[in-house]
């Protein structure tokens, strides 16, 4: 392993030096080893430059139009193969490799898992397999022909559509698949093993039968009706909302055990993870089911954005990914309960993106530059992405935003392009200016968004003044004003919404979106009746914080009356964090905690009040840990989980009746309800059930006794998994005798399902419990666990690390324990190695003792010999901060 560092700019880009016209892969699978024969037609298109290809797998022959190249001709690095002289003309170049997928555990590039073969190849994993050109924007025809053992291998996949297939000598087998269409090698992809597979057809809005195959291990394929179904829906709805139809004559979902992300959008062969594959109500809960159709959905989607148009370098990545979460967002949206799919996206990104865009990783959403692709599958270029991506359709509107679509598919349709090509589709289709909106593309951070308010009563005109600040990060600073939508409207003194008008219109309206495009910018809003209360940024409507100095009394007006959902919600959020704050505060000062009547009041209020039961669940959601301290200097974290939990507390006791009174309700709604199979997944059923589950926790947080209750109901409602796991994670905290025997029986009796396990190793380790760090210890050495299977480390490991109780513990326990993990897994996958290492990003911003303490285990880290590129880019770069 090479230990000096590259850096990759995108200042740096260079258009490729050759073409490939057509490329053709045999795959011989041998039991100890795989055989990879590669013949590419290579067309030089800056002529005289040498051939540098990508990759890094044992060479075992080398030609050019048939001759083999002496060892004087080329030159094998790391990671390159360079041949120096090629011909000025069309050339065919043949590149034998061996692989050894059994022993390859990062996996990425052609890996075993379970006996079967399968590949990860996006960003950089094809060079694993063979050397090429290992880019996005080399673009070429790919027939992929696979050799195997009949009874071991009776199943063998690839891209495209199968055009051959035989018998060979030895009790083997071959095929032959060809993709039409031209693709990056990031996008090839093969599967070969032992597989059970479930059929549909789906007839396309042109009439065009396309065949849908969903391969599992076959105890699985049971389980896979439903992501099944929600193919189905993804490709109805890209028809109906995008106008987009599937291009081939077969769909093929492959899940395996083994993966490092969720799923994998290969032409025509999707790979995926098998936790967003396979569900069953007795072993999934309705998020989960609801994360499989959004999955599915997402990789589906990229049939289009991603494949069809790609990236033009791996700085590009948001391009295909904002846009493909941004679509499939809007497919759950549409689906189901829009307002509430809307707040579990802006909560995921409050949590996990406005962190790391104030953090030692902050990077804009197209990166400007990277040391290890890996590192940058980041929330930011996937979240904040979708978020840019929502401003355009915030700007343009849903027409405005179709036709900006079909101009990019019109233009850049098989071609690898920039953000800069889909922001100009968007202008051009719209006759738009879009020059400034390229800063969110370029510049890190979240703004902060400050407005203020003026009432003129005589003149009847509400001013208000907008202002924003890009902050500093580790990468840029002083940085240029952006173009921020911020959707508003204004709410009366009763509730009442209050029409105005806008500068130079004379028409009245409700709503409004005001641009701001400079630093400070005042609007005028005239014909307004009353000093009403603003009601910003409705639906999120950009990724920005928001300082407006609400009263109590305001927030509560608007949790009450907002007719923006969103706004609602918010108005609850803001009141909580400043519940927080003030138990914060009153911690510091130590003193006795301040009283939340008027909070409690407001949600009890809420609750009582004619909303959707999955809308109360959200209401029902304190703001995480980490938003509560963005920008607070030196952090001291067990102050704000005894402020989060004290305030739970409080308010859960204050208005316990009320939390009683809707369990009994959600519990009679869900067991009464018309549906024919209530323990299944609907969204309706899921929306009271995961209110229920959101009253479950508090109320048990109130009143512990109530564990009784559920031991008591327990092997009644076990039958189903959101039950299961709502009474689990309720009583995981207590120190109680029965929640360890519960989880034993939950443990024992779904053993032998992984995917019900890692739920198993969440509940260790995300255990508010005194002897968390004990409990997860021992869980290493459960049978079921791996520290080679990503799925099992994220469950335990990653869990505990966002534990802020145990993974923050004062004697540095907690961290210590997680270092070492990390020091194992570097050593065979790198890319969850350096995942795990980003639980210490807060390094920076700790208290002294605790800094100090993390330092220690970052150098431990630093310092290790071999360490991979992946952790010593996070390492470093925590460090610096
Ligand atoms: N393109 C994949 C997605 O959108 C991301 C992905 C899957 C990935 N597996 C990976 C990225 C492995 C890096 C490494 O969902
Ligand atoms: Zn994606």
């Amino acid at each position: 392993m090479s230990t000096d560092k590259v850096v990759h700019y995108l200042k740096d880009y260079r258009a490729p030096d050759f073409a490939v016209a057509q490329i053709d892969l045999t795959f011989d699978i041998e039991a100890t080893h795989t055989l990879v024969k590669s013949r590419m037609l290579v067309n030089p298109v800056t002529k005289g430059q040498p051939c540098v290809l990508d990759g890094s797998a044992e060479l075992v022959a080398l030609e050019i139009d048939g001759e083999t190249l002496t060892a004087e001709q080329y030159k094998l690095t790391d990671e390159k193969l360079t041949i120096a002289h090629v011909p000025d003309e069309t050339f065919v170049l043949e590149i034998t490799t061996q692989l050894y997928p059994a022993h390859n555990k990062s996996l990425m590039g052609l890996y075993e898992s379970n006996g079967n073969l399968y590949t990860q190849n996006e960003p950089e994993g094809f060079r694993k397999i063979t050397y090429y050109f290992d880019r996005p924007d080399v673009m070429s025809k790919f027939t992929t022909t696979i050799i195997g053992d009949k009874k071991r291998y009776p199943v063998m996949l690839s891209n495209g559509n199968l055009i051959a297939s035989g018998s060979a000598e030895g009790g083997r087998h071959w095929v032959k698949w060809r993709d039409p269409f031209a693709k990056p090698s990031y996008l090839f992809a093969l599967v070969a093993g032992q597989l059970a597979v479930l059929e549909d057809t789906y007839t396309t809005v042109s009439g065009k039968a396309v065949a849908l195959k969903f391969y599992t291990r076959p105890e699985d394929r049971s389980k896979a009706h439903f992501a099944l179904a929600s193919l189905k829906h993804a490709m109805r709805w890209d028809e109906t909302r995008f106008g987009l139809e599937y291009d081939l004559d077969i769909y093929m979902v492959v899940a395996v055990g083994d993966f490092n992300m969720g799923a994998m959008e290969n032409k025509g062969l999707n790979v995926f993870n098998t936790k967003y594959v396979l569900a069953s109500p007795e072993t999934a809960t309705d998020a989960d089911f609801e994360a499989i159709e959004g999955v599915i959905g997402h990789e589906y989607f990229h049939n289009w954005t991603g494949n069809r148009v790609t990236c033009r370098d791996w700085f590009q990545l948001s391009l295909k990914e904002g846009l493909t979460v941004f679509r499939d967002q809007e497919f759950s949206a549409d689906r189901a309960s829009r307002a509430v799919r809307r707040i579990h996206n802006v909560r995921n990104l409050r949590t996990f993106q406005f962190p790391e865009d104030a953090g030692p990783m902050a990077h804009p959403v197209r990166p400007a530059s990277y040391e290890e692709m890996n590192n940058f599958y980041t929330m930011t270029v996937y979240e904040k992405g979708a978020e840019v991506v929502r401003m355009y359709h915030t700007l343009l509107g849903e027409e405005g935003f179709q036709k900006g679509m079909q101009l990019y598919f019109q233009r850049h349709d098989g071609q690898a392009v920039t953000v800069d090509d889909f922001r100009l589709a968007m202008a051009d289709a719209n006759s738009r200016d879009f020059k400034q909106f390229a800063l969110w593309y370029s510049q890190a951070g979240t703004p902060v968004l400050t407005v203020r308010k003026h009432y003129d009563a005589a003149a009847r005109t509400l001013t208000l003044s907008l202002s924003q600040c890009i902050p500093d990060t580790p990468d840029m600073q002083n940085k240029q004003p952006m173009m921020i939508p911020v959707k508003m409207g204004l709410v009366g003194a009763q509730g009442q919404p209050l029409s105005f008008r806008l500068p130079e219109s004379h028409d009245e309206v409700e709503e409004a979106i005001l641009l701001l495009t400079q630093d400070k910018q005042d609007f005028v809003l005239s014909d307004v009746a009353e000093a009403a209360v603003p009601s910003l940024l409705r639906g999120f409507s950009a990724p920005v914080k928001l300082d407006y100095p609400y009263s109590d009394a305001d927030l509560a007006l608007l949790l009450a009356h907002d007719s923006d959902a969103f706004g609602r919600w918010e108005a609850a959020q803001t009141l909580y964090r400043r519940a927080v704050a003030a138990n914060v505060a009153a911690l510091k000062a130590n003193q006795a905690m301040p009283e939340h009547d008027m909070l409690a009041e407001a949600i009890a209020q809420a609750l009582d009040a004619d909303l959707e039961p999955a809308y109360k669940a959200v209401l029902l959601q304190v703001p995480s840990e980490a938003e509560l301290w963005e920008g607070e200097p030196e952090i001291d974290p067990a102050l704000y989980v005894a402020a989060r939990d004290d305030l739970m507390g409080a308010v859960g006791t204050a208005i316990l009746p009320t939390l009683n009174h809707w369990r009994s309700w959600a519990y009679e709604q869900e067991q009464n309800s018309q549906h024919t199979q209530p323990h299944e997944y609907h969204p309706d059923l899921a929306g009271i059930r995961s209110f229920l589950n959101a009253l479950r926790v508090w109320v048990v947080r109130a009143n512990p006794a109530m564990i009784a209750f559920v031991r008591q109901q327990y092997d009644r409602l076990a039958t189903n998994m959101t039950h299961e796991w709502g009474m689990l994670s309720a009583i995981n905290h207590l120190p109680d005798v029965d929640r360890d025997r519960l989880l034993q029986q939950f443990a024992q009796r779904h053993g032998n399902d992984a995917l019900v396990m890692d739920k198993y190793f969440i509940l260790l380790a995300c255990s508010q419990r005194g002897d968390t760090l004990q409990q997860v210890q021992a869980a290493l050495n459960h049978p079921a666990f791996s520290l080679e299977n990503p799925n099992k480390v994220r469950s335990l490991l990653g869990t505990f690390s966002r534990n802020v109780r145990h993974f923050h513990a004062a004697d540095g326990s907690g961290y210590r324990f997680v270092a070492d993990k990390i020091l194992d897994i570097d050593g065979f996958n790198p890319q969850v190695a350096s995942r795990l290492i980003q639980a210490f990003n807060l390094y920076g911003k700790l208290e002294p003792k605790r800094k100090t303490l993390m330092y220690k285990e970052l150098q431990r880290i630093q310092h290790k010999t071999g360490l991979s590129k992946d952790s010593r880019e996070i390492v470093d770069k925590i460090l610096a901060s």
